[in-house]
């Protein structure tokens, strides 16, 4: 599988998040996509086990989303997004509303899970000082936290490499709290780990040291996804909200990844019982097809900017694309398939067959841990002489043998088509099986 157009420049195009000299020398290159594949440029088919990067969970190329943008950039291409409004702007905010979890009924549009995280930590900043508590201007986020990389995110975010080229340039007055994750108590779980439950008291240790008075908002993924599936042990997250409550922090949720089916239902307060103050999501807002994320806020909060006088701007805060016409329509022709195809039903009545293909890992050679929630799997191998190298291996070699696997560090991530079936499983696995023991 080679880079066929042998005369292409690869040397300007600074890759994200990518060894950028390795994959020169050896691209990994996709020409399309539709369904579950990406074609490669020798024309040979790549199957997608990661449905793009969390984002297409409902197909590549959806022939609906497709003829939505297409109609879409011949009617608006761009509309003002300060001070003035587009109709679709409009009805997206209110279908993810409509899905959003009771109270939950304020949309903020960005285009990324990165702007609305930063958007989500500068609405709890603002929210607190509006009602005259400015001096709630604590963060916390948690170890092991991906929040995106703008200088909100990495600062509440607990994955090292992602900090420490800037680590005396992050915001002040954060904490994190413990991950949650335990190799010896929770290794092999399927689902929600019994051991860890305790550890959301570690809020209350922040509380005793700052002053609950003094905290702003807690913000964590309701299952880690970039770190490697860490999936939030039993009582954890109710346990987390009942102690915001108790010292009035806000509780921002990150569902960037978990939002729009990935865990079988619209956001994660359908699987856990468990409402935040703040939504950020990103990803499956538009399947993927157009950038866009966005901050979801209870009412109490849209309503706390809303008291100045009337011509004034409430929010000092925005993107020149905030609701771009091509992404709204994306957005709203991925929230009419999620709905008229039972996307998140199918995705959660999938959960048992992805598990056990998963799961049959187990004992195999290098395989140290095996995890999973809703369509988020991870399998973590043991890491050799060179932490990352055995599952960047397997990642490359899985990609020449035709299927697209991502690695972070030794920890295969699995984040599969909501529809995929026990054939689409088999594909994957049959080839990791076949390659994971000969890297
Ligand atoms: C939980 C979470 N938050 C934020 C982000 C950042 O999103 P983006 O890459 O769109 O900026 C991601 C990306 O994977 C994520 O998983």
């Amino acid at each position: 599988m080679q880079n066929q157009n042998e005369n292409q420049n690869l040397g300007p195009y600074w890759m994200p998040f990518t060894a950028n000299r390795s994959f020169k020398a050896s691209p990994r290159m996709v020409v399309s996509a539709q369904g579950h594949y990406y074609t490669a440029e020798d024309g040979s088919k790549i199957l997608d086990a990661f449905s793009g990067l969390w984002t297409t969970g409902a197909g590549h190329c959806h022939p609906k989303i497709v003829e939505a943008v297409q109609k879409q950039a011949a009617k608006l291409d761009y509309s003002a997004a300060f001070q003035l409004g587009h109709p679709q702007a409009f009805e997206l905010a209110e279908r993810v509303c409509e899905l959003a979890p009771e109270g939950i009924n304020h949309c903020f549009f960005t285009n990324s899970g990165s702007e609305a995280v930063d958007t989500a930590l500068k609405i709890a900043l603002g929210y607190h000082r509006l009602r005259g508590e400015g001096h709630r201007n604590r963060l916390i986020g948690r170890e092991r936290g991906y929040h995106g990389v703008n200088f909100g995110g990495i600062s509440v975010g607990g994955i090292s490499p992602n900090r420490k080229m800037f680590s005396t340039s992050l915001l002040p007055n954060v904490d994190h709290l413990p991950h949650t994750f335990n190799l010896e108590k929770q290794a092999f779980s399927k689902g929600q780990p019994e051991w860890g439950g305790h550890l959301a008291a570690e809020l209350e240790r922040l509380v005793a040291l700052h002053d609950g008075s003094n905290l702003a908002a807690v913000i964590v993924e309701p299952v880690a996804g970039s770190t490697g599936i860490l999936v939030p042990p039993v009582g954890y997250l109710k346990a987390l909200r009942e102690i915001c409550d108790k010292h009035g922090i806000l509780l921002i949720f990150d569902e960037v990844i978990t939002a729009f089916g990935r865990i079988g239902g619209a956001f994660s307060s359908d699987r856990f019982g468990v409402v935040p103050d703040i939504i950020t999501c990103a990803k499956g807002l538009t399947n993927g097809f157009v950038p866009m994320g966005a901050v979801l806020v209870k009412d109490e909060i849209y309503q706390q900017f809303m008291q100045g006088p009337e011509n004034a701007i409430e929010l000092f805060h925005g993107y020149t694309y905030s609701g771009h016409p091509l992404a709204c329509a994306a957005g709203l022709a991925a929230m009419d398939i999620y709905r008229d195809e039972g996307v998140f039903e199918q995705a959660r009545s999938n959960e048992k067959i992805f598990e056990d293909a998963l799961h049959s890992f187990k004992g195999v050679e290098n395989v140290i841990d095996i995890r999973n929630f809703g369509l988020m799997g991870a399998i973590e191998l043991a890491p050799s002489d060179q932490p990352g190298a055995r599952g960047f291996a397997v990642h490359t070699e899985c990609f020449r043998q035709g299927l697209f696997v991502r690695n972070g560090m030794d920890i295969l991530q699995f984040s599969p088509f909501f529809d995929g079936d026990e054939d689409y499983y088999s594909q994957i696995f049959d080839t990791v099986r076949k390659i994971i023991n000969t890297v």
